[in-house]
This record gives C-alpha cells, sequence and structure tokens, in this order.
C-alpha cells in the first residue's frame, strides 16, 4: 500500500495492552484488537492506516497473549504450503498480506496502568521525535483519511496534534474532551484544555477525543510525571493537557473529523462496525444486505421496540 505523501514522522505506537474487559470472555486469552471485523482483525486495519499515512514503523505495545498478535503479523510457512499445494492464490495473497505490511516492532507494557502508561512505553523506541499514536478502538474509513491531515498539521505547527468529533452533548462522557478556540484553518483548533470522560456538567465542548494522535516526544518526560488519574490509570489525556498548558512543550492542536469512523469499543458499536462494513464489501455486501433486509422485516415488532440491549 504506497502512501500518498511522505511527512517526517515515521514511528507509529499502537496500543495493544488493554484488558478489553468489555468483551468478556472473548477476549480472556486475546487481545481485543484481535477480535475480527468481518475477516481481517481489527488491529490489521489500523496497521494499514499507519503505512498509508507513510507510517511504516509500528511498535506494539503488548499485554498478556501477545502471541496470537505476532504470530499474525508474521509469516505462516505451514497455511502458505498448504494454500500453495491447493492453488488457492487469493487466500494466499491476503495471508502473506499482513506479514509484510509494515516494520513491527513489539514491547511489553507489564502492568496495564492505563493508555498514557503504554505510550510511555514506547520511551525508548521512539526516541526524541514525533510520532503517532493509533488505538484500535476507532477504525478509520480509508476514503476519509484523517492521519495525514494532523501530520501537516504537526509540520506546519509543531507539537502535538489530536484527532477530534462532536458528539452528542449526553455522549460527551464517554470520551476525553477538549476545549479549543478556531485558528483560522479549516477544522483546525488550537486546544487549551482536555479532560478525561467529563460529566455533561463539566464538559468544556462537546468535542470527543478520538484514537488518533501525533505527539511531540516532550510527551514521555510529561507522562513520567504525570499521577494516576480517572480509574487509578495513568491517564494520556492528563499528559495532553499539560502539554497544551506549557508554551515550552506545547502547543496542542485538534483536528475535527467529520468523515467516516467505526467504534469497536465496546460491544454495541462493535457490532454496528461488523454489520456497516460487512453491507459495503463488494464480495459479501449484496447477499448480506439482502439477508438483513428480510431479517429485518421478519422481526417482531415487539422485539424491535423492546428495552435496549445492555451495553456496559
Ligand atoms: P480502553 O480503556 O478503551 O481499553 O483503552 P481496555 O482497557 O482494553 O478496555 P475495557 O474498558 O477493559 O473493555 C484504549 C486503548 O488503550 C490500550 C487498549 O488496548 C486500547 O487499545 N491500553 C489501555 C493499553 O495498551 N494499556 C492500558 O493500560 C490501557
Amino acid at each position: 500500500m504506497a502512501a500518498t505523501r511522505r511527512h517526517s514522522v515515521v514511528k507509529a505506537v499502537v496500543p495493544v495492552a488493554g484488558l478489553g474487559t468489555r468483551f468478556l470472555p472473548a477476549t480472556k486469552a486475546t487481545p481485543r484488537e484481535m477480535l475480527p471485523v468481518v475477516d481481517k482483525p481489527a488491529i490489521q486495519y489500523v496497521v494499514e492506516e499507519a503505512v498509508a499515512a507513510g507510517l511504516t514503523d509500528v511498535l506494539m505495545v503488548t499485554g498478556r497473549n501477545k502471541n496470537n498478535l505476532e504470530n499474525h503479523f508474521d509469516r505462516n510457512w505451514e497455511l502458505e504450503a498448504s494454500l500453495e499445494a491447493k492453488g488457492d492464490d487469493v487466500r494466499l495473497s491476503r495471508v502473506r498480506e499482513s506479514a509484510v505490511l509494515a516494520d513491527i516492532h513489539y514491547t511489553r507494557q507489564g502492568d496495564p496502568r492505563g493508555l498514557g502508561h503504554a505510550v510511555l512505553c514506547a520511551a525508548r523506541h521512539v526516541g526524541n521525535e514525533p510520532f503517532a499514536v493509533l488505538l484500535g478502538d476507532d477504525l478509520i474509513d480509508e476514503r476519509d483519511p484523517l492521519l495525514e491531515t494532523m501530520l501537516d498539521v504537526q509540520e506546519r505547527h509543531g507539537g502535538s496534534v489530536i484527532a477530534l468529533m462532536e458528539v452528542p452533548p449526553d455522549q460527551i462522557s464517554l470520551y476525553g474532551c477538549a476545549a479549543g478556540e478556531a485558528t483560522g484553518e479549516q477544522g483546525v483548533v488550537r486546544v487549551h484544555d482536555l479532560v478525561e470522560k467529563p460529566s455533561v456538567e463539566e464538559a468544556p465542548s462537546n468535542l470527543a477525543i478520538i484514537g488518533r494522535y501525533v505527539l511531540s516526544p516532550a510527551v514521555f518526560d510529561v507522562l513520567r510525571e504525570t499521577p494516576p488519574g480517572r480509574g487509578g490509570e495513568i491517564q494520556l489525556t492528563d499528559a495532553l493537557r499539560t502539554l497544551a498548558a506549557s508554551d515550552e512543550l506545547g502547543p496542542v492542536h485538534g483536528v475535527v473529523f467529520t468523515g467516516r469512523r467505526y467504534d469497536t469499543g465496546d460491544r454495541l458499536d462493535y457490532l454496528k462496525t461488523v454489520v456497516r462494513l460487512a453491507s459495503e464489501r463488494e464480495d459479501l455486501g449484496p447477499d448480506f444486505r439482502t439477508f438483513l433486509r428480510e431479517h429485518v422485516a421478519e422481526m417482531p415488532a415487539e422485539l424491535s421496540a423492546e428495552s435496549k440491549v445492555g451495553n456496559a
């Protein structure tokens, strides 16, 4: 997959060490990011996105159960030999694809002490250069490139850049929230405050932080000094607030994304993502859409009106 444009940032960090408790028991022995979205694990979409933006050096911050991940991005000679013998070239190339996508490295987080702590585990690999962070919770449609815009903004302004999305006010407590002012550049704000998962009353805006960041290496020193915050975890949002408030370590800009984003963070959003992406697929889409229409039409009215799926 060729990048459309090169930026000076080449390293991407992908934290995959969370416990994924919302998907238990599926995530008991496998990272949440390995759950399939149609026929690829969510993490592969994320690595493809990084590579498309020119980030070919990918560091995964792993926890327990890293074997599945490593195996997915490695060659599988037995499987390849078997597909080759059958002459199944299509599946063969799909199996090989993930092993040659990027230059993938791994480091361990040990204790999952929060997203900020996971990012700090990347300090040695990243060194003293800006880098991107991509979370597997969010899949960004390849037709609406976000990361490249963020890399452009970082190149123009320096400092750090976060991705934001407007959400209905009653949903802001599910996200980190950023307050900023317009910069005169379409869709770019200068961020001056951030709060992790605020209540509706506390929220300084309806701009939610989504899972893409381009960070200054100054974040590492700040993370070392950041105490555990919400949920007893070391929060990346808290470190970003320090960066945003500092003349020396900032600025922090936000790119307000209006494109297609698919959430895989909890069960209901994950199901919606799979249905959306499967419906759009050229191979599966036509049959799947027919099935969906029939299924919905046959659904008893009382079932459609029943109480919502538990989504805690
Ligand atoms: P989440 O808090 O959404 O993921 O972290 P989680 O902890 O796996 O999910 P639940 O709430 O228990 O279901 C956002 C991202 O940060 C990573 C996760 O893997 C996820 O991609 N993460 C989180 C880490 O790598 N380490 C951590 O200590 C925490």
